[in-house]
């Protein structure tokens, strides 16, 4: 049983984020387990419970698969599994475009029940008045601009955008009006690199890039796929750090083999008589 992480009053807070434009990147990755957040916890900035987890850990087709409870389950791990990250949890789609009150009444439930540093949510122009309702209520927004995967359906696929003059407009617009809402930084997701870099030089918030420019001011990948977990689609701009695809499959089948010939388990794995020890039954711990 792993031990308790003690509780911190170090945990990077949403205005050193801020504070950090145009400085050392800033290191973000998506977390969803206690375990995993152990783990990345000392070496990130900023943790992202994104809702993505839909998609990695669920499942499903899209991020659309992801709901408020579960938001706040794994924003709840993570919290538990991390002390000096700054914490972000993603608004699921529904949970926030009908209006500033809806919007609103979600953050709040978000940050009530993991004790998260900030709320995240997808759109620029179109959801100004959410961003600035939520902070206006004293909660923290990054905003997401460019690729925006609640709305793959309605684009009809993960479309790269910043091709044409048009939406380079429209996104240099979107990232001004989520700078003016109040957010404390903004994710650029599958957007044409000079674009992006030219975002980031424009406005006054940092910019964290996924499929984007490394001249944005930090980085995120999803967990999954940094690590090589992911079994179904990765995309282009992901970097896999590590196989852990081949890992486990390699694990399953020795285990497998060692099963059958019963070789597991051995010696080491099993309890001898232990009454010349303790004398007692149920005294021993696993
Ligand atoms: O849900 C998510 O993982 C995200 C990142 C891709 C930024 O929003």
């Amino acid at each position: 049983m792993a031990t308790k992480l003690p509780t911190t009053d170090i945990r990077i807070g949403t205005e050193l984020i801020r504070r950090r434009k145009g400085g050392i990147p800033l290191v973000c990755l998506t977390a969803y387990t206690y375990p995993v957040a152990r783990l990345l916890d000392p070496h990130v900035d900023l943790l992202l419970v994104g809702d993505s987890v839909a998609m990695v850990l669920h499942g499903h087709e899209t991020t659309l698969g992801a709901s408020l409870e579960m938001m706040i389950a794994h924003g709840q791990a993570v919290m538990r599994g991390s002390a000096r990250a700054c914490v972000v949890v993603d608004m699921p789609a529904g949970s926030y475009e009908d209006s500033a009150a809806q919007a609103v009444a979600s953050a709040r439930r978000i940050v009530g029940e993991t004790g998260c540093q900030a709320v995240k949510l997808e759109g620029g122009v179109d959801m100004a008045g959410q961003i600035a309702a939520i902070v206006a209520a004293g909660i923290p927004v990054m905003g997401h601009i460019g690729l925006l995967p609640q709305s793959v359906e309605k684009d009809g696929g993960y479309k790269i955008k910043g091709r044409t003059d048009e939406t380079v407009a429209a996104l240099m617009a979107d990232a001004r009006a989520v700078e003016k809402a109040g957010a404390f930084s903004v994710v650029i997701e599958g957007t044409i690199e000079a674009v992006a870099a030219d975002i980031t030089r424009r406005i006054a918030i940092p910019t964290i890039g996924i499929g984007a420019s490394g001249d944005c001011d930090g980085q995120i990948l999803v967990i999954d796929d940094m690590v090589g977990l992911t079994v179904d689609r990765v995309p282009k701009f992901v970097k896999e750090y590590a196989d852990l695809r081949r890992v486990i499959a390699n694990a399953a089948e020795r285990y497998a083999a060692e099963v059958r010939d019963r070789t597991f388990p051995g010696p080491a794995h099993v309890f001898s008589d232990s009454k010349a020890s303790s004398g007692t039954d149920g005294g021993d711990e696993t």
